[in-house]
Formats: structure tokens, C-alpha cells, sequence
């Protein structure tokens, strides 16, 4: 059956409908198969790589030519879903020309549907220049980890006078200038709202409350990879870092038991002679059970 594939235009269109669009981060082609099979709308290719993935403490040490391996994989693995590759820190601030031709490499390297880019008017000009070109762009508001040391921490944003306003104005101005879409990150739940309501583009929260026009979240932390962070924001909806330790303990106990393998998972020569095609490829599932 053929697979409608979700587009800038289908994410419109969610909105418009009132229906919400659900957003996850994807590293790998597993993953972003999973993830897709599983209804997710959009796959982020996020510079959160760089520390869910890579294990740094911030995402500033992530490269363009990394953000475009990983999304290689991701689209390898995703049939449906809209996949977005993030501009890294220093990919797009120096200057419009290295910004467009940096965004240009990642959807030619990368071979994603749109990029993302954080901050909000300051880069209106080359969001307009990046839409000319005919690269769609998602923006991304709020808590912006790439200025981490600028904003001296993660820390929610727009609390602070004119906070509320400055915010509005920045998503107002991306708009106007083209992208299709904008994150809100953490940020508090009314002010997302009202952004929300005040633009045409797709609203898509993460720590910014139920008001937007979708959610998002880094795929390993809502499925608990690692179990010593919980951010207030996040919903763990599994416990996979415990049940991946369970199963790798059971597997070692079972290596040095002597348990595993057993002889269904072992091959044998007249087993190979009697049925030559299940057994020629060692790979493949259709091996005795
Ligand atoms: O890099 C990332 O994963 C992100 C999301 C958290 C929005 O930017």
C-alpha cells in the first residue's frame, strides 16, 4: 500500500483542522522505523545528538556533517514521517551566505525534508533567504540550547519583563518571513498559547504546555534511556534504559552459564544439507525457532 508521506503542507493542514501533530527526536534508522511505524508525524534530526547520542554535556560541539550522517540514517528508516535535520551552532550565525549554503549541504548531504534553525528575528532575513531557495524551515523559540552560555544555563524563558512580548514578536516576525512551522521550548504554557493562536504556522511545544499545535520530545528521554534524567517537561512513557540493563544482565548470566546459545540457535551440518535455503543465510528469521 502506497504511504501518504506527511509534508509542510499535511502539518498546515493539521492545524487547521484542529489536529494535533506529534514530534520526536530520531537518530538512527531503527529508531526512526520505529518511530514512524509507530504514527510519529515529524522525525527531528536534532543537535540533541550531541548529548544523548555523542554524550556531550551541551549540543555545540555537533557538526553539520554529522546532523547529515544521522539524517541518512533517519530516512533510510522513516516511510511516512516529515524528516527535519537541525542546524548545528556555527552553521548559520556567522553570516546569510554561509547559513544558505550550510542548509543547502544538509538537505542535499542529509537528504532531509526542511531544517531547523534557533532564534527568532535575528534570523528572519535568512529564513527568508533559505525559503527563496526553496529550503522549508522550522524555527525554534524560547529556550534555544545553542545560546546555553548566553542565556547562562537551560532555563525557562519569557518570564521576565517583556518576555511575553518579545517572545510573540519573534514568532510573529518568523512567520512573516517563511517558516513553516515553529518550536516553542520551554516556556510557560499561557504564552505558548497565545502564540499559538496568533500565528497560521504549526505551534510545536516542548515544555511550553498543552496549547500548541503538537508536542515534542527527544525520543530516548520519553522512553527513559536514561533513567537519571527527568526534566519536569518530559513524560517517560517507558523504562528502556532498566529493561535494556535487565536483558543485557540476563544475557551475560546466560554467556558465562554456558545457557546461551542453545542447539535451535546453532547451526549443524546435516541440518544445512536438509534444508539448504532457511539455513544458507545465517541471518535470516526464517531459521528453526
Ligand atoms: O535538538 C533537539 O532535539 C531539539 C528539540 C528538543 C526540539 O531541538
Amino acid at each position: 500500500m502506497k504511504t501518504t508521506k506527511v509534508t509542510i503542507h499535511t502539518l498546515r493542514q493539521m492545524k487547521e483542522r484542529g489536529e494535533k501533530i506529534a514530534m520526536l527526536t530520531a537518530y538512527d534508522a531503527t529508531f526512526a522505523r520505529l518511530l514512524d511505524e509507530a504514527g510519529a508525524d515529524v522525525l527531528l534530526v536534532g543537535d540533541s545528538l550531541g548529548m544523548v547520542v555523542q554524550g556531550h554535556d551541551t549540543t555545540l560541539p555537533v557538526t553539520l556533517d554529522e546532523i547529515a550522517y544521522h539524517c541518512r540514517a533517519v530516512g533510510r528508516g522513516a516511510r511516512r514521517a516529515h524528516v527535519v535535520g537541525d542546524m548545528p551552532f556555527m552553521s548559520y550565525q556567522a553570516s546569510h551566505e554561509q547559513g544558505v549554503s550550510n542548509a543547502g549541504k544538509l538537505m542535499k548531504d542529509g537528504a532531509c525534508h526542511a531544517v531547523k534553525l534557533e532564534g527568532g528575528a535575528v534570523h528572519a532575513e535568512l529564513v527568508q533567504k533559505l525559503v527563496n531557495a526553496g529550503i522549508p524551515v522550522m524555527g525554534h523559540i524560547g529556550l534555544t540550547p545553542q545560546s546555553y552560555h548566553q542565556l547562562g544555563g537551560f532555563k525557562v524563558q519569557g518570564r521576565d519583563v517583556g518576555g511575553r512580548e518579545r517572545l510573540l514578536s519573534d514568532a510573529r516576525t518568523l512567520e512573516e518571513a517563511g517558516v513553516y512551522s515553529i518550536v516553542l521550548e520551554a516556556i510557560p504554557a499561557d504564552i505558548a498559547r497565545d502564540i499559538t493562536a496568533a500565528v497560521a504556522v504549526p505551534t510545536i511545544g516542548i515544555g511550553a504546555g498543552t496549547g500548541c499545535d503538537g508536542q515534542v520530545l527527544v525520543s530516548y528521554d520519553m522512553l527513559g534511556l536514561d533513567e537519571t534524567f527527568k526534566p519536569r517537561f518530559v513524560r517517560r512513557y517507558e523504562t528502556m534504559g532498566q529493561r535494556i540493563k535487565d536483558a543485557v544482565q540476563h544475557y551475560v548470566a546466560d554467556v558465562r552459564a554456558g545457557a546461551f546459545p542453545s542447539d535451535a540457535e546453532s547451526f549443524s551440518i546435516a541440518e544445512n544439507k536438509a534444508t539448504p535455503t532457511a539455513m544458507d543465510n545465517p541471518y535470516s528469521s526464517a531459521g528453526k525457532k
